[in-house]
């Protein structure tokens, strides 16, 4: 796994974003898995700076959503498919029909979450995850003790996920109690995961999930078992790594074969 860690919350997006730009550079069909919530928002602004400055282009990509909720309408702001299509699909410039979401208002949602997964396969799978991490240490909606090796299935939201996801609703009452979210062996599958995170709030789930055991208690332990794992954090969310100075050296004393 490499820990990348830049100074402010602001130099999150940009640096994952250079990540995502030479995927997208050297395979412009590429699939790229689409986290949402607010930690990816500064790597979907930094891409949509260099889609509009010709530097790249989505034209061709396509997109697949983590998750989604259950039980609000498709034209909810919050939905994830709305959340989609304003920040990512219209400024990035994807193709509206080759960005998927789970559908959440299916009336069979297993089938809908099978069919997630069928149409991942289909697409050849996904070259480049992005994630966010929940403070109590999720990925996609995979809450604590989620199989290590589940699929695309339905989930209900821990309490602490519900309460943290309250800022995006009028009244914590309306956050949804269930979603359909890419599995954990599902992430597993990407060619890449890229996690980012900022903030104080995040410090302990990022240290968890880095240093920690490989635990179903903290599901984004799992990156532990990807070979090719990216965690770019700020100062605040690194404050609890204990090898902090470590990945700083390795980082500033990468050969530059092995840059991005
Ligand atoms: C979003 C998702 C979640 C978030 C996580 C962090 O699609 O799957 O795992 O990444 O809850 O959310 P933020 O970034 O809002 O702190």
């Amino acid at each position: 796994m490499e820990i990348i860690i830049v100074p402010s919350a602001e130099d999150v997006g940009p640096a994952a974003a250079a990540r995502i730009a030479a995927v997208v550079r050297e395979d412009p069909g590429a699939t790229i898995g689409l986290a949402t919530g607010s930690s990816p928002q500064g790597v979907y602004a930094d891409l949509a700076a260099r889609a509009a400055a010709g530097e790249i282009s989505f034209a061709a990509a396509s997109g697949f959503a983590l998750d989604e909720y259950v039980g609000i309408p498709a034209e909810h702001p919050e939905s994830y498919v709305q959340v989609l299509a304003t920040s990512v699909v219209g400024p990035l410039g994807f193709a509206p029909d080759r960005v998927h979401v789970p559908d959440g208002r299916a009336t069979d949602l297993a089938a809908a979450a099978r069919a997630y997964e069928d149409a991942i396969v289909a697409a050849g799978g996904i070259d480049l995850q992005i994630l966010g991490v929940g403070t109590n240490g999720h990925i996609g909606f995979n809450e604590p003790t989620s199989s290590l090796s589940s699929r695309t299935r339905i989930k209900t939201l821990a309490e602490r996920t519900r309460a943290d996801n309250a800022r995006f609703f009028a009244t914590p009452e309306e956050v949804p109690t269930h979603c359909i979210t890419q599995g954990l062996g599902t992430i597993l599958d990407a060619g890449e995961l890229l996690l980012v995170a900022n903030g104080e709030a995040k410090a302990a789930a990022v240290a968890a999930a880095v240093e920690g055991p490989l635990t179903s208690f903290v599901p984004a332990s799992v990156l532990q078992l990807h070979r090719r794992a990216t965690v770019v954090v700020d100062e605040a969310a690194a404050s609890r790594l204990a090898l902090a100075d470590y990945y700083r050296f390795t980082y500033d004393n990468k050969p530059q074969w092995q840059r991005w």
